[in-house]
């Protein structure tokens, strides 16, 4: 039956040209608003004493190179050039207006004396490290409280040498949580981009309580057997996007969190708009893309496309527990291939490890209107091990249009979940059974007009037509 286009329909149309010609264009999603293309000012890293034969500790000479550079963060700021070469250093700061450029072999290299990385503070959202009570080794690379940072470069290398740290974690000889390679905290406008980062002794690159910050082309690589190397962490973090990078790392390759349990929700600071596009990697332990388990200030308005996740343990993962209070809410994951993935996508409601006694076990997370479409996979063990909160479902979570080669007799396995479902293969199980569209599309998250997805014009066009 076709009935005659009315101006509903005609404005949905309209909504489609103007919406997927932002989508369809496919180039860089990243809104960069400064690549230091105009520091007026530069200076090579040997101008303050630097010596490139890694064994010379440079701590020093960073440092001077940065006071001498903070003269001109009102003028345009400046350009630290590190040329090739292998540059032992200790932890050191960053500041504001500053690109820290390095040359095709250039190489950081982090050092294996943990005295060389000052512990600070335990971040305000956890109340304690997140290993251990009481402080935290600080970053190698560090800034806090900056605006327009750029760290960048011609495919030069940060190196933590994380394996010493890994043999001090797994003997249990650390006296502080592990530090990560980069971390920026309470930053606005940071671009991370163009450089390779290797074995970071905890989490390779952690923004928190930062906005607008940009990590793109980068590749990130730790043994995959090595503990929790995460490859990105957005934080308690606004406006991130993640684009075209290649990780191959021992944990999540990108983790989106915002705060541990009492002291996240106190804090209460979110991670929202965060854009990931053009994900590749490998995580043998761990998932592609986790959100949680500290996820207490909240998550909301993740967007994940066009991702390759194989030889992976999880493709997409939600992790949390009671006492975390905060949400996850509008995830929208798009357009993934897997192979050799262990399980697809995956809900822990259950996940435990809390910063003390003193979290609230009635404090629930609320976790919503969360959005798969497009999925393909061969060699998947599990499409959906979905385990929500008893007394607290986990609700609207739509799945459209997926379809992998699964070895389980049990490809799903679903507890306190409830959604709907559309073209699904093998059978999504019952909590999800029910059919999105066209009634349920708009309690689904990026799917309540279906004339938006690029992917699916053609039976867009079929609704059109109606
Ligand atoms: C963040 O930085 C701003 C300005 O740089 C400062 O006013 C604010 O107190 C800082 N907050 C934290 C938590 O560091
Ligand atoms: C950042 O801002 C906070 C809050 O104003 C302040 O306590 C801290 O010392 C600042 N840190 C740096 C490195 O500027
Ligand atoms: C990615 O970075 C490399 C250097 O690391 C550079 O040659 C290449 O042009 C960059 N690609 C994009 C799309 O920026
Ligand atoms: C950058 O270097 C890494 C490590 O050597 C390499 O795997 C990657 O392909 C390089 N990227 C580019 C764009 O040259
Ligand atoms: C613990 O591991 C570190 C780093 O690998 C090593 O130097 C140290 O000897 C080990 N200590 C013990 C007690 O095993
Ligand atoms: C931990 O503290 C002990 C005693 O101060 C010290 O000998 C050891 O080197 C420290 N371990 C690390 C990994 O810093
Ligand atoms: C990465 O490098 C390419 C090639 O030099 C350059 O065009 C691009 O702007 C760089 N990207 C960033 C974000 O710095
Ligand atoms: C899906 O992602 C792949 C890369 O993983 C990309 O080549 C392809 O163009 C994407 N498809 C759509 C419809 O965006
Ligand atoms: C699943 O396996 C079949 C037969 O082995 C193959 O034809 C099909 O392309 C595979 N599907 C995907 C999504 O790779
Ligand atoms: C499904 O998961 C529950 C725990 O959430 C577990 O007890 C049960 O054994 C699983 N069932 C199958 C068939 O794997």
């Amino acid at each position: 039956m076709r009935k005659p286009l009315t101006l509903v329909d005609v404005l949905l149309v309209l909504a489609l040209f103007s919406c997927s010609s932002w989508i369809v264009r496919g180039s860089s999603l990243c809104k960069q608003t400064n690549l230091g293309e105009t520091r007026p000012h530069s200076v090579s890293i040997t101008e303050f004493g630097a010596v490139g034969d890694g064994v010379t500790l440079n701590t020093k000479a960073f440092q001077n190179a940065i006071f001498y550079l903070n003269s001109f963060a009102d003028k345009g700021g400046a350009k630290l050039f590190v040329p090739a070469g292998q540059w032992l250093t200790g932890s050191f700061d960053l500041i504001s207006h500053l690109t820290l450029w390095l040359e095709r072999d250039a190489v950081i290299i982090g050092s294996t004396n943990s005295y060389d990385w000052p512990v600070v503070d335990p971040l305000p959202s956890y109340g304690r490290g997140r290993e251990l009570p009481g402080g935290r080794h600080r970053s190698l690379i560090y800034g806090r409280n900056l605006t327009d940072v750029i760290i960048t470069g011609d495919n030069g290398t940060i190196d933590g040498q994380g394996s010493i740290w890994w043999g001090w974690f797994r003997n249990k000889t650390l006296n502080y949580t592990r530090p990560h390679l980069v971390e920026l905290m309470n930053s606005t406008g940071v671009v991370i981009s163009n450089l390779t980062f290797l074995n970071s002794p905890f989490w390779t690159i952690h923004p928190v309580y930062c906005s607008q910050v940009t990590v793109q082309n980068v590749t990130i690589l730790a043994p995959l057997d090595s503990p929790t190397t995460d490859g990105v962490d957005p934080d308690s973090s606004d406006n991130v996007c993640i684009e075209d990078c290649y990780i191959r790392t021992g944990n999540d390759l990108i983790s989106i969190k915002s705060g541990w349990d009492e002291y996240g929700i106190a804090y209460a600071r979110p991670s929202t708009n965060i854009i990931i596009h053009r994900l590749i990697g490998e995580s043998k332990q761990s998932a592609g893309i986790s959100i949680g388990s500290e996820m207490s200030g909240g998550v909301s308005e993740v967007h994940a496309e066009n991702l390759q996740l194989f030889n992976s343990h999880t493709g997409i993962r939600i992790k949390t527990s009671p006492g975390r209070g905060g949400y996850v809410r509008n995830v929208y994951v798009s357009n993934i291939t897997l192979a050799n993935v262990a399980v697809a996508i995956r809900f822990t409601g259950l996940y435990g490890e809390h910063p003390d006694v003193f979290y609230d076990p009635n404090a629930l997370p609320i976790v919503e209107k969360i959005t798969f479409k497009d999925v393909t996979g061969n060699k998947i063990k599990h499409v959906g091990l979905l385990e929500g909160i008893k007394g607290d479902n986990f609700v609207n979570i739509c799945l459209s249009n997926i379809a992998l080669n699964v070895s389980s007799q049990f490809p799903w396995n679903c507890s306190y979940v409830q959604g709907y479902s559309d073209l699904v293969s093998p059978e999504t199980c019952e909590d999800l059974k029910e059919k999105i569209y066209p009634e349920h599309s708009s309690d689904c998250y990026q799917l309540s007009s279906y004339l938006w997805s690029s992917g699916n014009q053609r039976r867009g066009y079929q609704w059109l037509s109606w």
